[in-house]
């Protein structure tokens, strides 16, 4: 008897288990719908999945190691950092795939760690990543750098900044090149307080600091004849390094790129079906693709490079070296800074939204630090901004939060009329954004060869906080 009923219950167990097998078995035909509709989205749109590769050619030349060498030591070395105590590095760390480690930047007066563990008077955002910056056609959180011609790669049309370095610096020929004149005289970020003088004054002061290290010399000297000749140090060499350096960084061989170039399997299906409803824009309200863009300038990037208004939460932190805008100097007016324009306020430029994987907080202050939140909001503003609670964030950045009313007032159309999704859709986004956007590359520990053992100036190096979790879901 016991032997018949054993045996009837393996019968039924490996019933169910072929039926099991059956109903989850992938089924070719849907799988070829989906990788047409998909490989249709994407044709549209003129996405090659070769970006990466286009560099050098872009460039017009190939990547001088040597002059990215150069770049990598200054890029860690606080010899950079008039207040003596940052360095890029401090903010874009190596150990968070070049993101800032925090929610909210610290620069001067930091404690020497870059990790959970950073502490110090906070700025008031959050450092973007610089992996594949080298394609961004305008810089920072309102891109308040851009290149006229929207291709950083031509600066004939020039390059706009904000005064006083205004068209001034359109003579380097890559936007990061331009861009790295900045940094150095913020004096909240690198150069403090105590130096008097001008930005040209800093900078000068910089360059006899790192001309006067006869390793640096050496270093440059090697790319440089002039330099080798005994002609003194000028800041552009310097710039010049540390965009060479971040055109090193380039990770964008993810997932969808290597569908785009004809690999169907290398996406699941579910994240196929979150790229088609991504890049989808009259089926329902999301229309991710509308804003993060691909196509043209965009440069497979995931942005228009444009400011919106998405009514993300406004996090004050308790010790900040920063004044913030609005009456009670809890807000950040966003493009209105640079405008003084009150229809921009608000305004942030939409995310590129390449290795989120490795991100440690989201939006331009990192109210979220999950990803799921970050997602959610665009699809459920008012909800969340209204219900918005600091309780993720770290005790220092849970001060207060700014006005929610106002934001919502002018918050984009299309995010003012998302609605949310169906749960097994929303992870379906959620996959293709975490999973197929992301190129492992990217990770952290593929990264840390890039921190120099010592640096020529014989200044310490910061302490890197290694094997930090990013959150995925919360
Ligand atoms: C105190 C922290 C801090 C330091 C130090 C720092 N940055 Fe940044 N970086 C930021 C923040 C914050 C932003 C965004 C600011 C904004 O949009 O208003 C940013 C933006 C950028 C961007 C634009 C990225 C994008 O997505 O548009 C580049 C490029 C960049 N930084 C390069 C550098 C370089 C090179 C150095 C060193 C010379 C440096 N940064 C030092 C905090 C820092
Ligand atoms: C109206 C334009 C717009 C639409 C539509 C849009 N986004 Fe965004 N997205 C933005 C802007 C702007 C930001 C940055 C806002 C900020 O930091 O204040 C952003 C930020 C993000 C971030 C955070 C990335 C980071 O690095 O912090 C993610 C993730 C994201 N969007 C995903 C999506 C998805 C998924 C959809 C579709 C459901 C979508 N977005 C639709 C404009 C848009």
């Amino acid at each position: 008897m016991r032997t018949v009923l054993s045996t009837l219950f393996l019968t039924l167990v490996i019933a169910g288990a072929a039926v099991l097998y059956l109903w989850s078995r992938p089924d070719p035909a849907v799988d070829a719908a989906l990788n047409e509709a998909l490989t249709e989205k994407l044709r549209i749109r003129g996405y090659t999945g070769l970006i990466e590769e286009s560099l050098e050619e872009r460039l017009g030349r190939a990547v001088d190691l040597r002059l990215a060498d150069v770049g990598r030591f200054l890029f860690f070395d606080p010899v950079l950092s008039l207040a003596g105590d940052n360095s890029c590095s401090g903010c874009h760390g190596p150990n968070v795939s070049f993101n800032d480690s925090r929610p909210i930047s610290i620069g001067v007066g930091n404690n020497g760690v870059v990790g959970p563990g950073r502490r110090g008077p906070h700025n008031q955002r959050r450092a973007p990543s610089l992996i594949n910056a080298a394609f961004y056609p305008r810089l920072m959180w309102d891109s308040r750098f851009t290149s006229t011609s929207f291709d950083p790669f031509n600066n004939a049309l020039g390059f706009l900044f904000p005064e006083p370095e205004g068209s001034s610096l359109s003579y380097m020929n890559h936007l990061l090149g331009a861009q790295a004149f900045t940094p150095v005289v913020n004096r909240v970020e690198m150069a403090g307080f105590q130096f008097a003088g001008d930005n040209d004054a800093m900078r000068d002061e910089i360059v006899q600091r790192v001309n006067a290290i006869a390793e640096y010399r050496r270093l440059f000297g090697e790319v440089f004849a002039d330099i080798r000749g005994g002609v003194p140090l000028r800041y552009e060499h310097i710039a010049l390094a540390l965009a060479e350096f971040q055109f090193t960084l380039i990770r964008a061989d993810a997932p969808i790129d290597r569908f785009a170039r004809g690999d169907n399997d290398a996406m699941t299906a579910d994240q196929k079906r979150g790229a088609i409803i991504f890049f989808t824009p009259d089926v329902r309200p999301p229309s991710c693709g509308e804003c993060h863009k691909v196509d043209a300038y965009a440069n497979e990037m995931f942005s228009d490079f444009e400011p919106h208004v998405l009514a993300v939460p406004q996090v004050l932190p308790a010790f900040r070296n920063m004044r913030f805008d609005g009456p009670g100097e809890d807000e950040d007016y966003g493009l209105e800074q640079q405008t003084g324009n009150e229809a921009d306020r608000y305004k942030f430029r939409t995310s590129p939204l390449r290795n989120l994987a490795f991100q440690p907080a989201f939006m331009h202050n990192g109210a979220y630090v999950c990803l799921e939140d970050a997602v959610r909001h665009h699809l459920e503003v008012y909800d969340l901004a209204r219900s918005y609670e600091l309780d993720k964030l770290d005790p220092d950045l849970r001060a207060s939060v700014g006005p929610v009313e106002p934001m919502l007032e002018s918050v984009q159309t299309l995010i003012d009329a998302s609605r949310p999704l169906p749960d097994e859709e929303f992870d379906q986004v959620l996959d293709f954004v975490l999973n197929a956007l992301t190129d492992p590359g990217a990770h952290p520990d593929s990264l840390r060869a890039l921190v120099p053992a010592s640096l020529p100036s014989g200044l310490p190096l910061h302490h890197f906080e290694w094997g930090i979790q990013s959150p995925k879901g919360c």
